[in-house]
């Protein structure tokens, strides 16, 4: 088989490392990728954007199936798009079609899905620029921290947490003014929910599914849970915390319905739905769906999986996934994001990595922002390399994960030094 994978992050190197060990697999090309993807694999530079480019590429290397890592092409109906075409048709794509990518790109759609299938949720009400009256009246009638969310795909800086009414109600006019674009156009409003936050995985075929291992990310930029949001600074999976009940509660309560919810509406889904939950004294509630695999989740979820992921993926395109195996090991995976000075903010691209030969065998590089250039590996984003390591617990595993920390360098290199604190 051949096959392209669409993305350039730790999340997509994860996934064609994983690939790469499938007997089923002659060759893995990835668009755009980055110095990591490469060691498994061709790296191409499609222009998505031009559908022939993509079209032309698939038809020429006679590639077998498609794995997209980021959410933005399945919004933007790339599964559709080969639906209808009759030569690119019997190509599996691994992810939704666009009304499925919705359950991602419109909160307001994802929470009338939510309430409409009786997945549990926080209440909310959505709002127009039109509606600003209604919405003060709605946020009268909530209790403080204020919750608001930009409908729209926002870079994952859409959701406000506010403390003060008049605060919240300056915030809602600044999004309805544009401070995240079009996509503040509409906004969420929704009751606070207290408890921690994990995420569960799920691969479906539309009708069959497997849950992937949980795993809990770290999004803030600093130690303690402090400072800026990021894509995520570690991950850490299994999460203590998730006991089989609770698991089990997830899988009736939420996975079922959510399941049920996609026949019912007729959504096309084949592929990952990312399911961010909060677990309210033992009680969970979705916060969130997305539609593709987490990262830096990926960098700690894929290495769980023992089975062949292709043969699963296979399961996913031809709709017999209950037919397929997922094993998984019992090891604990972290995973500790080295990341380019000043991210999240503004940071430098293009300095030198060094050491990635020193790293003993205890852990597994994913690259995230690397580029190859003659040999050498240079940064060439905010978060740069992911450093996963599986032991038999979470102490051993951190522990592989900060040795080989020590030895990779760069200028401004960055990364949490207390991944798992709070599980401890
Ligand atoms: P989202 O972009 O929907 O993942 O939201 C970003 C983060 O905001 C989540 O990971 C939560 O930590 C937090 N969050 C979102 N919605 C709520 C809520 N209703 N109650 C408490 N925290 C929330
Ligand atoms: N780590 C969060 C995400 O992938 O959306």
């Amino acid at each position: 088989m051949r096959i392209l994978v669409l993305g350039s992050g730790g999340r997509e190197h994860a996934l064609v490392w994983k690939m790469s060990q499938s007997k089923r697999v002659d060759r893995i090309y990835t668009s755009p990728g980055n110095a990591g993807t490469r060691l498994h694999g061709e790296n191409v530079n499609i222009d998505i954007s031009k559908p022939d480019e993509l079209r032309d590429f698939i038809l020429d290397k006679d590639i077998s199936m498609v794995i997209v890592g980021p959410e933005a092409p399945l919004v933007d109906g790339i599964r559709d798009r080969f639906m209808a075409d009759k030569e690119l048709a019997g190509i599996p794509v691994i992810g939704p079609d666009k009304r499925g990518a919705m359950l991602e790109g419109s909160k307001d759609f994802a929470k009338e899905f939510m309430i409409r299938h009786g997945v549990p949720t926080a209440r909310y009400k959505s709002f127009t620029a039109q509606e600003f009256d209604q919405a003060s009246a709605f946020l009268k009638e909530m209790e403080a921290p204020y919750v608001l969310k930009a409908d729209g795909l926002a870079a994952g800086k859409g959701v406000l947490i506010l403390e003060d009414y008049d605060k919240t109600l300056l915030e809602l006019k600044a999004m309805f003014d544009g401070k995240f674009g079009s996509a503040g156009d509409k906004v969420v409003i929704e009751e606070h929910l207290s408890g921690i936050e994990l995420s569960v995985f799920v691969l479906t075929d539309g009708v069959n599914y497997k849950i992937l291992p949980e795993a809990k990310d770290y999004k803030r930029i600093g130690q303690g849970d402090t400072g800026l949001n990021t894509g995520g600074m570690g991950a850490i999976s299994p999460v203590p915390f998730a006991s089989e009940d609770f698991l089990k509660k997830v899988e009736e309560r939420i996975v079922k319905p959510t399941l049920e919810g996609i026949r019912k509406d007729k959504i096309d889904y084949k592929g990952f739905i990312f399911i961010g939950l909060m677990n309210c004294n033992g009680d969970p509630k979705v916060i969130e769906y997305n539609v593709r695999m987490g990262d830096p989740e990926a960098e700690v979820v894929i290495p769980r999986i023992k089975s062949d992921l292709v043969d699963l993926f296979e399961g996913v395109a031809y709709g017999n996934l209950d037919k397929k195996d997922l094993v998984i090991s019992n090891d604990t995976v972290v995973t500790v994001m080295m990341v380019s000075g000043g991210y999240p903010e503004s940071y430098e691209k293009g300095k030198l990595i060094s050491g990635l030969d020193n790293i003993d065998n205890s852990s597994i590089l994913f690259h995230a922002g690397t580029k190859c250039i003659d040999n050498q590996v240079f940064t060439s984003g905010g978060r740069v390399i992911a450093i996963s390591s599986a032991a038999s617990d979470m102490e051993k595993a951190l522990e592989s994960s900060y040795r080989n920390a020590e030895r990779i360098n760069f200028d401004g290199k960055y990364f949490r030094r207390d991944i798992g604190f709070d599980l401890k």
